[in-house]
């Protein structure tokens, strides 16, 4: 056999496999990948092509540009008090996938357990696996909107378990922690003695109350790998910046293994980066802003017509339950989309536990989604 059994394993992403259909179909509303429907912030685009001009094209410092390092550092001083060195404690990556990636491979030997929540953002899973852990999938519970508990944490902890993978505001059911539901979590974190990668991606959507970075509390900041990027508040996809803040021999560890298999993120996307903590407070909050009227009217409209939606704190997805349909979450989707032609996630690509479910993306316009609405409606009158 050719390819590593590893990898024979693992299953392709359920998100991909199901775009595969949407590619080449004609006027289909995508609300599949979560991806800003915003164009990145002019001020941003102006500095990076700025900076082309002037000829910044070549390889940065494998952990970042020093000025991109010292400018998150300050950035998660002002914000939340918490501090980092830029020289021992941060590592920008490309895109918080890389960052993700290199945690796992910097403290996952081989058959160390590691919990990830289900359901949870595809890569967890595979990319545990790939380096090596074993996996125990948490099972969480529409009850709980899907949330880690105490309780259900406490069930999982057996010997070897070295690690858990948290993420919040969360992909694809946008619930989010309060600053006391973490607290609890993190009593259970350091009882057990468990790394946490803490991917908060989406910590500048959160609608309801003050984001709170599990680095901040007490007792977590040594345990606590903190992942963040540019993706989605900045609306920075393509540019392939992310970060990754912790204690130093982590960083380095990760570092390793960085300056072999990526060497950098690229200048000019790192250039961007700067420039979007410099100015673009304003326009994240613009977005925010529109991503929370939208969540509103997805919301309600969800509801009204009869499809059960809890109202998420943060990101840009919803969670809706499909069960009263009597189909499930593939079936649902993919008749959705080649009879009303709108694309959304089966919740079972996030795991065994998003059956019943399906992921919408409400980073699309106002009229997309007045129209997908209108489409799913028709959908379920003539198919429920
Ligand atoms: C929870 C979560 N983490 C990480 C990523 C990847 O982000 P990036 O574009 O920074 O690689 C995504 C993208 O959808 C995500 O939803």
């Amino acid at each position: 056999m050719k390819i590593s059994k590893l990898v024979e394993k693992i299953k392709p992403s359920g998100i991909r496999e199901f775009f595969d259909l949407v590619i080449g179909m004609k006027d289909v509303i995508s609300l599949g990948v979560g991806e800003p429907d915003f164009v990145t912030p002019w001020n941003i685009c102006e500095s990076a092509i700025f900076s082309l001009e002037k000829g910044y094209t070549s390889y940065t410092s494998n952990k970042g540009l020093y000025e991109l390092r010292l400018a998150i550092s300050r950035y998660l001083n002002n914000k939340f008090s918490l501090s980092y060195s830029p020289d021992r404690n941060i590592l920008v990556t490309t895109g918080v996938s890389e960052a993700v990636d290199l945690a796992l491979r910097a403290i996952l030997n081989r058959g160390d357990k590691i919990l990830v929540s289900d359901p949870s953002y595809v890569s967890y899973d595979p990319v545990s696996e790939l380096a090596g852990g074993k996996v125990i999938l948490v099972k969480t519970n529409e009850s709980d909107n899907f949330k880690l508990t105490p309780e259900l944490i406490k069930r999982h902890i057996s010997k070897g378990v070295k690690a858990i993978v948290l993420n919040y505001p969360a992909n694809p059911t946008g619930v989010s922690y309060s600053r006391k539901e973490l607290l609890a979590l993190s009593k259970i974190f350091i009882d057990n003695d468990l790394i946490v990668i803490s991917d908060e991606i989406y910590d500048e959507l959160t609608y309801d109350f003050p984001h709170t970075p599990l680095a901040t509390l007490p007792g977590m900041k040594q345990r606590t790998i903190y992942l963040n990027g540019f993706s989605k508040a900045f609306a920075m996809t393509g540019w392939r910046v992310g970060y990754a803040c912790g204690p130093e021999e982590i960083i380095s560890a990760m570092t390793k293994i960085h300056q072999y298999t990526m060497l950098c993120s690229p200048i000019m996307g790192q250039l961007g980066a700067i420039e979007a903590l410099r100015g673009s407070a304003k326009s994240v909050l613009e977005m925010k802003r529109e991503y929370k009227r939208r969540r509103e009217f997805i919301v309600s409209k969800l509801n009204e017509i009869g499809l059960c939606c809890a109202m998420p704190e943060g990101t840009f997805y919803v969670f809706p339950s499909i069960k009263k349909t009597g189909m499930n979450s593939a079936d649902f989707a993919k008749k959705l989309l080649y009879k009303e032609k709108v694309a959304v996630v089966p919740g079972t690509a996030f795991g065994s536990q998003g059956e019943g479910h399906i992921r919408i993306a409400y980073a699309s316009s106002m009229d997309n989604l007045k129209e997908a609405t209108q489409r799913i409606e028709h959908f379920l009158k003539n198919n429920a």
